[in-house]
């Protein structure tokens, strides 16, 4: 099969087309015939040499797909040869052939086509098991969402808004911000021009932030807590602005606060599981009844990965950017 590696650690033109044996289905494992996959920041910062996968992933990149199963190991049950679906990976995504837990296959959500899906397992997963699971956002709480017009921010603010949520949203121009809105976003922030601390304190009754979902670590630490409500909970899934900064504990305690890192990634496969089981019940629903819509930039040729990388590192992008094999 061909597949997408970084053999060594560079810019987007690092990328480069191998061809591999095709994989094949391991006990509870399901080898998909891919579709699509999606590009992920995680899959820049591997490619630079940053973030390798953990031990015993692929090494081809690639954190999601859709396909086609095309084998079934032993032990799998629910699944057959010629069903379609799509996966949330450790790995091996920007290749022909996959194989899968089958834990983390999850059905297409109705109405959105093979390719389409192919975007949607990281930023569902994600979106779900760190603002529902870990955060808890409750209906009529407050969530503040940074890089609101990225794969995650896009994903987040239409999820957040369908159940119930006050969301608000930073982005870096007025053309995001207007995509913010247009998704369901009711605060949208130009972090350019304007101070969320601020917006936070003087919008609605003020109370701030119950959850704040972070992409940017570091540079928003001590900012995001200011943000967080009484109990507010930030989940910091993101290093875009650095891996170190100062937290003052007593604002923190205070305000019985919680900060969370989380790597979805580096769960163990049972965890992973248990997240696909929830999105299928409580995400899928919402996408087939077209109150969660993937955003699409742009679909792209695997081949092409390397200008999808660029793309994503120019923040360019509004929402995912899929790779097709097909
Ligand atoms: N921990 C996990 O399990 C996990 C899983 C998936 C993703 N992630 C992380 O989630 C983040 C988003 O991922 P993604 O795939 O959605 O990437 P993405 O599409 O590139 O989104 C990132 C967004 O951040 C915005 N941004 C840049 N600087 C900013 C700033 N100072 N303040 C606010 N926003 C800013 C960018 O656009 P503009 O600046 O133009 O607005 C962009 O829209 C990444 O950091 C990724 O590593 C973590």
């Amino acid at each position: 099969m061909r597949a997408v590696t970084a053999p060594e650690p560079g810019g987007p033109e690092a990328l480069t087309v191998v061809d591999l044996p095709d994989p094949v289905a391991g006990p509870g494992e399901v080898v998909l015939d891919v579709a699509a996959t999606a590009v992920n920041r995680a899959d820049t910062l591997q490619r630079q040499g940053f973030y390798p996968p953990p031990p015993g992933a692929s090494d081809v990149l690639g954190l999601e797909c859709s396909g086609t199963v095309s084998a079934v190991g032993e032990g799998v049950t629910g699944w057959s040869v010629g069903d379609e679906a799509c996966a949330l990976l450790a790995g091996g995504g920007y290749a022909e052939q996959v194989a899968v837990p089958a834990g983390q296959l999850m059905p297409l959500p109705g109405g959105v086509d093979l390719v389409t899906s192919g975007a949607l397992p990281e930023v569902a997963c994600t979106v779900w098991s760190n603002v529902f699971m870990v955060a808890g956002l409750q209906p009529g709480e407050q969530l503040l969402v940074h890089g609101g017009a990225g794969g995650i921010g896009t994903f987040a603010i239409q999820l957040a808004s369908a159940l119930g949520a006050r969301v608000f949203t930073t982005a870096g121009s007025p053309e995001k911000l207007r995509v913010c809105a247009e998704l369901g976003a009711d605060v949208t922030i130009d972090y350019r021009e304007e101070d969320f601390v601020e917006v936070l304190r003087t919008h609605g009754d003020g109370h701030g932030a119950d959850v704040v979902l972070d992409n940017m670590g570091a540079k928003y630490l001590d900012r995001n807590v200011r943000a967080l409500a009484t109990e507010g909970r930030l989940v910091i899934i993101g290093m875009q602005g650095g891996v170190k900064g100062e937290l003052d504990i007593a604002r923190l305690l205070g305000k019985r606060g919680a900060v969370i890192a989380t790597s979805l990634r580096s769960r163990p496969a049972a965890d992973k599981a248990a997240i696909c089981a929830a999105v299928v019940e409580h995400v899928w629903p919402l996408v087939a009844d077209g109150q969660v819509r993937p955003v699409v930039h742009d679909v792209l040729p695997l081949e092409r990965a390397a200008d999808a990388h660029r793309l994503m590192e120019e923040s360019g992008h509004v929402g995912k950017i899929v790779l097709t094999t097909r």
